[in-house]
C-alpha cells in the first residue's frame, strides 16, 4: 500500500509532484549509473558498432554529449564534446580529460567556428531535448562541421505505433520534452541534409525502448555507405 502510494506521488516512479527522480540525473554519476542499470553497455556498444562506425584518427564532435560515457566505446579518435551542463563536462573532462576535449556551450549557440573539421558529428540523446528551431540549427552547423564525406548520427526516443505499451511509457516520461515520432525527426534533418536514413531498433537496452537512429551524408554527391546488416534495425 505505501508503494503504491508512493509511486503515485512520484517518489518511486518518475515525473510525479513530491520528488522527480529525473532531476537526480543531473548528476553525472548517476546518470551514467542508471544509463548502465538500464543497458547501455550493450546499446552503446551496437550503435558504434553498427552506425557511429567510428576509424581511428576520426575528428568526433559530439554535441550533448553528457559525461561523454559514449568515449568507452570509440577507438583513439580526436574528440571534442560539449553539453549545456557544467557538472556533465567537468565530469567528463575528470575521466576523459587526458584524450579529449570539452566545453559549455548551448546549441542554440553553437556556431561554425571550423568549417569542414569533422569526419563524425554525433548527437546521442540530444534532439529529443530541443525544439525544431534548436535542431534545425544544429543541423545547419554540423552540415558546414562535416568534411564532405563525413556523417552527421543521431539517437533518440521516438513514439511509433508498433511499440509496447511500456516503451510508450517509457518513453513519455523521458527528461527531454520533445520526443518525437522517426518521420518528425527525419523531417528536420531533410531540410538541411540531402541524404538521411533512419533506422527504428527496439533493440537498445534492457527495458523495452524504441530508438530512431538517423544517419545523414554532409555533402550532396556523397552516398551514405551501407550499414551492417542488424537483426532487429529496420528502416524508418
Ligand atoms: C540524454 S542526455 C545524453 C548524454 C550523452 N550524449 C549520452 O549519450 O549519454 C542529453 C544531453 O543533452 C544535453 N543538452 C540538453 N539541451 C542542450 C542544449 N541546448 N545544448 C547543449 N546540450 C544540451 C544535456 O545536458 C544532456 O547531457
Amino acid at each position: 500500500m505505501m508503494g503504491q502510494s508512493l509511486a503515485r506521488r512520484g517518489v518511486l516512479f518518475p515525473g510525479g509532484p513530491i520528488v522527480d527522480i529525473r532531476s537526480l540525473l543531473q548528476m553525472p554519476t548517476l546518470y551514467s549509473w542508471f544509463q548502465r542499470a538500464v543497458g547501455s553497455d550493450h546499446g552503446r556498444r551496437v550503435y558504434v558498432r553498427d552506425h557511429v562506425r567510428p576509424c581511428a584518427g576520426d575528428a568526433i564532435l559530439d554535441v550533448g554529449c553528457g559525461p561523454a560515457d559514449v568515449l568507452e566505446y570509440l577507438p583513439a579518435v580526436c574528440y571534442h564534446g560539449i553539453d549545456l551542463s557544467e557538472r556533465y563536462i567537468d565530469a567528463a573532462r575528470r575521466k576523459y580529460g587526458d584524450r579529449a576535449t570539452f566545453r559549455v556551450v548551448d546549441v542554440a549557440e553553437l556556431a561554425a567556428e571550423s568549417p569542414r573539421a569533422f569526419d563524425i558529428v554525433l548527437a546521442n540523446g540530444l534532439l529529443h531535448h530541443l525544439p525544431d528551431d534548436a535542431v534545425t540549427h544544429l543541423f545547419r552547423v554540423a552540415a558546414i562541421l562535416l568534411k564532405p564525406e563525413g556523417r552527421f548520427v543521431s539517437i533518440d526516443g521516438c513514439f511509433t505505433s508498433e511499440q509496447s505499451y511500456l516503451a510508450r511509457y517509457f518513453l513519455s516520461r523521458d527528461r527531454g520534452l520533445h520526443v518525437r515520432q522517426p518521420e518528425e525527426y527525419l523531417n528536420l534533418a531533410r531540410q538541411v541534409f540531402p541524404n538521411v536514413r533512419g533506422n527504428i531498433r527496439h533493440d537498445l537496452l534492457r527495458i523495452p525502448y524504441t530508438h530512431l537512429v538517423m544517419e545523414a551524408a554532409a555533402a550532396s554527391a556523397s552516398q551514405l555507405p551501407l550499414p551492417h546488416s542488424t537483426s532487429q534495425g529496420r528502416a524508418a
